[in-house]
Order: C-alpha cells, then structure tokens, then sequence
C-alpha cells in the first residue's frame, strides 16, 4: 500500500538537502545566489524541453494512425526537434555566459591562498601590501561585503575546494594555481568539502568558512598577525611541545618552531574544528588526536604519539587549546 508513496518520499529525502550549512539553497553570498539563480533558470529549461518533447510524443503517437501531409511531418521535425532545443539551449548559454565575468571578478584588496594537502587546507591570508602571510589551516574567515580573491593550489594530488553556500566549486592542482573570488553576504559558519577524491580521507577532508563584519574580521586578522603569545611560551606545555619535537612540522610563528609539514598551530585554538572539520577544538579531542591521529583519518601523515606519557599528552593538548 506504501508502494505508490515511495517516489514522494523519495522527493522529501532529497529536499532534505537543501537546508544546512552546505547547502547551495541556503546562500550566504552574492556569487552562490548567482549558481542558486542559474540552477533555478537551467530547471526551468529543463521542464521546458520535457514538456515540450513529450507533448510531440504524444501527438506523434496520436497522429501516427491516420495519414499526414510530408509538410506537416517535416514542420514537427524542424519545429520540434531542431527549433525548440536550439532555442532553450541557446537562451541557457547566454544566461551562462552572462554571469562568468562576475564569478571570476578580481578580489579588492584581500587574498588568500588556500593549499589542498593529504587532507587538510592550509590557508594564509595576504593583507594589501604584507610582505608575509598570516598562516592558518582548515578554516577561511572572509569580510561580508566585500570580495576577496582566493589562489587554489596543491602541492601532492588534486583537490577541490567546494563551498557551496557561498560560491562555485574549483579543483586545487599541483604546478598551477586556479583562482576564484567570493563576496559573502552574510554573516554565519558555512561549511565546505574537498570534492576531488584525493586518498584514502578524502571524505574526511572538510573545513569552515566563517563570514564576519568588516571591522570583525580586520580585527580577527591582526590577531592572527601575531605571533606565540609570550607567556604561552613559559608555560610547561611549551616545552613538551618543544621535547617532543613537534616543531619539526608545525610553526608556531615567532618561536624556533617552524616546520611547513603540518598545519600553522600559533592560534590553533581559536579555530572552530581539529582535523580539517572532524573534530571539535577540544582539549580531549587533541589528546585523542595526538595519541593516535591515523584512528580518526587513515592515511594521515601525522604519526602518532600514543608513547607519550598521558600527563604530558593531556598538559600539551590544554596548551595548544589555549592558544587563540
Ligand atoms: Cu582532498 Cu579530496
């Protein structure tokens, strides 16, 4: 008796996609209300050409048992098998075409680059006029209002970086560098995806968008600017971080730690998520994490360091939640 129901449950379950943080219905930017718009006029085509060819099936089929005319059979032809596509495609290309100079406008003034790694984002922001970036990982934070020009690059496989509450989808490949620029709307926490499979975590390669006010966001960037606060650098957990080694892949900028392996981690703790979206930014989440990364992303380049005693793991994890 459910059987007839089933194609509209099957319709609800879709639906059930459109809202959310990533989701291309639920814009927070002029350039994902463009895709939104186009998606919309592109279904509309769509319905169009169906109802149209369909409409010819049936009068062919109704036609077809009495004798027609050669003219009128090629005037179906032409008119509905050439002149109707023609038509609706031609007019879909022209909107298409129409809104590419806006999805690759230059930014004003603000860059960032974002890097695809196996698999988490490095992401470094570019100010007018710095002579170095402001490093973070897993996380873009963009003024609303205004656009920003992002440079897409990878240094291991493709990747691709797909946010689409806020704009398009491009992939990040290694020796060339794409480029896309966003203009957030709104403001709110968006959620985005690598959309290239790209090893074995793939799935598990997420990050989040954070859209801010202007002066919020200039704020948060000369914060960011900054390097390992000094009295996070007399605490314990300093020096187990230093023990351990952990400065041979990670930078903690403005200390003798300044590896480029891993993920920036001078203000790690202010970030939202661990593990490029996984995980929340807590200091049990980082013990976890450190003990034994390969548990919660196979294929992470990350060792583990379950020979830690838990003490000092526990003293390092609060530290580094520590830092903002
Ligand atoms: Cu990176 Cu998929």
């Amino acid at each position: 008796r459910a059987a007839p129901l089933l194609p509209a449950w099957a319709g609800l379950l879709v639906l059930s996609g459109c809202e959310g943080p990533q989701s291309v219905f639920r814009t927070g930017g002029s350039d994902a209300a463009q895709l939104e718009h186009l998606f919309l006029v592109m279904l509309a085509g769509a319905v169009v050409l169906w109802l149209g060819i369909n409409g010819l099936f049936y009068y062919a089929s109704r036609v077809s048992a009495r004798p027609v005319s050669r003219a009128r059979v090629e005037a179906l032809i032409l008119g509905g098998g050439v002149g109707l596509p023609v038509v609706v495609l031609t007019a879909l290309l022209v909107y298409g075409l129409s809104i590419m100079p806006d999805q690759r406008a230059p930014g004003d003034g603000l860059r960032l680059r974002v890097t695809g790694e196996q698999f988490w984002w490095r992401v470094e922001y570019w100010p007018e006029g710095a002579e170095a970036p402001v490093v973070s990982a897993n996380e873009v934070r963009l003024p609303v209002g205004r656009r920003t020009e992002i440079e897409l690059a990878a240094t291991d496989v493709i990747h691709s970086f797909w946010l689409p509450a806020l704009g398009g989808k491009t992939d990040l490949i290694p020796g060339r560098v794409n480029r896309m620029s966003l203009e957030p709307t709104e403001v709110g926490t968006w959620r985005g995806q690598c959309a290239e499979f790209c090893g074995l975590s793939h799935a598990l390669m997420a990050f989040q968008a954070i859209t801010l006010e202007e002066a919020e966001f200039g704020a948060w960037l000369a914060r960011e600017a900054q390097g390992l606060a000094p009295e996070a650098r007399t605490a314990e957990g300093y020096a187990i971080f230093t023990a351990q080694g952990c400065g041979g892949c990670h930078a903690l900028r403005g200390t003798e730690a300044r590896g480029t392996v891993g993920p920036d981690l001078t203000h790690v703790g202010g970030r939202a998520t661990l593990a490029a979206g996984i995980l929340p930014m807590t200091a049990d989440a980082l013990t976890d994490w450190i003990r034994d990364p390969a548990a919660f992303k196979p294929g992470v380049e990350m060792p583990g360091y379950d020979h830690m005693d838990p003490d000092e793991l526990a003293t390092l994890a609060l530290w580094l939640e520590g830092l903002r």
